[in-house]
């Protein structure tokens, strides 16, 4: 009765559920044995097989290395710093930093006046030091599934070299900005390595883009030159890329002023010896205009495949990256050559471990527009001079990621929770894909469900794989929490722990650090080499990192930490739903989230709440009676809707003891996501309250679900 009589206080007799709350008893039993929530905290140890040849091999090695990090960090990534090739030593301080925006100007700088150049590192470096000439270093496969092209080491150094050689020859100089817009190819990759080799920063804008979304970027990143295709394989035909480019420099105006466009010619690029030659402003499909654009093979063999590298300070740009904002002003963190490059291999090195096994082969799907790609397709596995799997299109077509993994003998596999979904979803409830090359499978950009994570170890991983849960972000250039393979006890939808050098801390809404179990804002307490140095053209944002919790980064993102020290991400802050179950605790939309998903026919869940938020983004009462879901159902289930969301809200009942109805369940085909994957739930608020005021929605990579939605829950209000 004590629940029933507390929630009748709280929410008044018509939300009490219909079946009947928990006797004293039931509940008291439930409390008794180990819930679902219970079971997700026992660790699962790392297999012995794995442990023997990682490089940090048990909990007493990371926690010793962990400490030398954090007690003296100039001195242990002074010792890593002697991996890399530079060409001149730091003058000065190793680290200098200050995360106070009421001392003075924030800032950080890692081994500034030492110089040195990305591409001497992930080229000459592995192909001198570590004879690697030979090896693969880049697996291409095209949209059809069909075209695929490899490129060695060798082989890449020459590319780079050329299209280096064809950007100076452009006019192309050390500090200008260079935009990358066109499908995953490797002409992508040896783009950003030809700027990277110049000392030109790139800049690279998801292939699928909108031209209005470019245009932000173009005007924001102040680019001179575009690097484009004309085309990009898409569901078996081709895509217009060059067409959204003229749009895109139209819509900029005069005032922003494109020097040249280089475009490559995508279609027919299978096989690389045979090359199709351009005809230049004959070619009648792609909107050409002389003097400005230029065909990317015509002037590659033009040049010559040497170039010496640009040697850059450490503290020079390498690359811009746009963040999906939910305003329409683009925001642009800077990333720099010298700490951006020691994080991004060193990351990779530890997390997807590729130190003591030959032969190894990385598949990250993400899309090069997005820092998962920038750090895990590309910098993070050719420093290292392991082999790395790029994909054009989507990767959830026709369950390719696994067909990939065993095409490729894939050995470390990195994707998103949705897509992991869908591959779950999709498959059949005895998959058994035996994809044995694999050791490391790893997840990011969301929080991963704990039956999510479980399908994902036990099916994919075939539960000997360490599933690395990796939390980080674009502004820290690199993971930041997370498991080590070989070493740290997993926990399903946990990201563990901090990597080398870095200081989380928990803290109240009034800024109180926090000790031991608890939930609130994570915030970082020091600076690490990966970390952004600026937002571009907008100092005013980089500070605003720093202003709500003087003295901390602060992510954005709300945590819980446990009594083992370790830290479970909760989502973004401006996202929180509070759900109130019968015995007075609080849920939050994890939390429901994962138990809805552990319904067999849903595919993908959102909850959101309409409550209104404080000026800091965030939403405080959340829920009591404003909260909505949607689900995505499996294609089958569809038809059963109804019983579906019946079943769903027993499920919130028995499982959580969440008796506070949620005001609709919307049956979605799909959730707006960005390119990234997210979800964006700013815009199912808007789909709820029917406001089409949606801020900047070139953000979404499947702008059609949005039309459909407001339908929907239109007919359904
Ligand atoms: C979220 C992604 C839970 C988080 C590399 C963060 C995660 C935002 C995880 C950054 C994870 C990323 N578990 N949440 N493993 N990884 N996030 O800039 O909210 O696209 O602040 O970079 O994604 O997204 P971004």
């Amino acid at each position: 009765q004590k629940a029933e009589d507390k929630l009748k206080s709280q929410l008044g007799e018509e939300h009490l559920p219909k079946q009947g709350f928990p006797s004293e008893e039931e509940y008291e039993q439930k409390q008794g044995c180990p819930s679902e929530q219970d079971q997700e905290d026992l660790p699962i140890s790392p297999s012995a097989e794995m442990s023997l040849t990682t490089h940090v091999s048990s909990m007493d090695d990371y926690n010793s290395t962990y400490r030398r990090s954090i007690e003296d960090p100039g001195e242990f990534w002074r010792e890593i710093s002697e991996e890399f090739h530079w060409e001149t030593g730091p003058k000065g301080k190793f680290v200098e930093h200050n995360f106070d925006p009421n001392v003075g100007d924030v800032f950080v700088r890692w081994m500034p006046g030492a110089t040195t150049n990305i591409t001497y590192n992930l080229l000459e470096k592995n192909i001198r030091e570590k004879c690697l000439g030979s090896s693969t270093a880049l697996q291409w496969q095209g949209d059809d599934d069909v075209e695929t092209r490899e490129v060695t080491y060798d082989h890449l150094k020459t590319l780079v070299c050329r299209a280096a050689n064809m950007l100076k020859a452009k006019g192309i100089r050390r500090g200008d900005r260079v935009m990358i817009y066109m499908p995953q190819t490797i002409e992508q990759v040896v783009a950003m390595l030809a700027c990277a080799r110049v000392g030109a920063v790139h800049c690279v804008v998801y292939g699928g883009a909108t031209a209005e979304y470019l245009a932000d970027r173009v005007k924001d990143s102040k680019c001179t030159a575009i690097i484009t295709a004309d085309f990009a394989g898409k569901d078996g035909g081709r895509q217009p890329v060059k067409t959204e480019v003229d749009r895109a420099l139209k819509l900029c105006g005069r005032e922003h002023f494109v020097r040249f466009c280089v475009v490559v010619r995508r279609v027919g690029v299978g096989d690389q010896d045979t090359w199709p030659k351009a005809t230049g402003s004959q070619e009648s499909s792609v909107p050409w205009c002389d003097g400005r654009d230029y065909w990317w093979q015509e002037e590659m063999e033009r040049v010559d495949d040497e170039c010496e590298p640009e040697w850059m300070d450490a503290e020079d740009p390498l690359l811009i990256l746009y963040t999906s904002g939910s305003t329409g002003s683009p925001k642009g963190v800077i990333h720099t050559v010298g700490g951006y490059m020691m994080y991004a291999a060193t990351t990779f090195k530890y997390v997807f471990d590729c130190g003591n096994v030959t032969n190894k082969v990385h598949f990250c799907t993400a899309d090069l527009g997005w820092v998962t790609g920038q750090s895990y397709v590309v910098y993070g596995p050719l420093l290292n001079g392991v082999t790395t799997v790029l994909l054009e299109g989507d990767p959830l077509k026709a369950n390719r990621i696994v067909s990939m993994v065993r095409r490729y003998s894939v050995t470390s596999l990195y994707t998103t929770p949705t897509a992991i979904r869908h591959m779950k979803a999709t498959s059949g409830s005895e998959a058994n894909y035996k994809l044995d090359t694999l050791r490391v499978v790893g997840t990011v950009g969301e929080p991963i469900a704990t039956s999510t994570w479980r399908w994902y170890r036990s099916t994919i991983g075939g539960d000997h794989c360490s599933v690395v849960d990796t939390y980080w972000q674009t502004e820290t250039g690199g993971h930041v929490m997370t498991p080590l393979p070989g070493a740290t006890p997993m926990k399903p939808g946990s990201a563990t722990l901090p990597f080398f050098g870095v200081e989380p801390a928990v803290l109240t809404d009034d800024g109180t650090e926090m000790v031991g179990p608890c939930e609130g804002h994570l915030v970082f307490k020091s600076p690490w080499p990966g970390m952004m140095r600026g937002i571009n053209g907008k100092p005013e944002k980089f500070t605003s990192y720093f202003q709500q919790f003087p003295g901390y980064y602060y992510t954005g993102d709300r945590c819980r930490r446990d009594g083992d020290g370790y830290y479970r991400i909760l989502g973004r802050r401006e996202d929180r739903v509070s759900i109130p179950g019968a015995m007075g605790q609080v849920f939050n939309q994890l939390d429901v989230e994962a138990t809805l998903l552990q319904h067999p026919d849903v595919e993908d869940v959102a909850v959101v709440t309409t409550d209104p938020t404080d000026d800091t983004g965030e939403c405080h009462s959340g829920g009591y009676d404003n909260w909505y879901i949607f689900v995505t159902l499996r294609q089958t289930a569809c038809l059963h809707a109804q019983t579906i969301f019946t079943n769903l809200r027993e499920m919130l009942a028995t499982s959580l003891h969440v008796f506070t109805p949620p005001s609709h369940i919307h049956c979605a085909s799909e959730l707006p996501r960005t390119w990234s994957d997210k979800v964006l739930r700013r815009l199912l608020r808007k789909v709820v309250l029917n406001d089409l005021d949606l801020g900047d929605f070139h953000v979404v990579a499947n702008l059609k679900s949005l039309p459909k939605l407001f339908r929907q829950c239109r007919d359904m209000q």
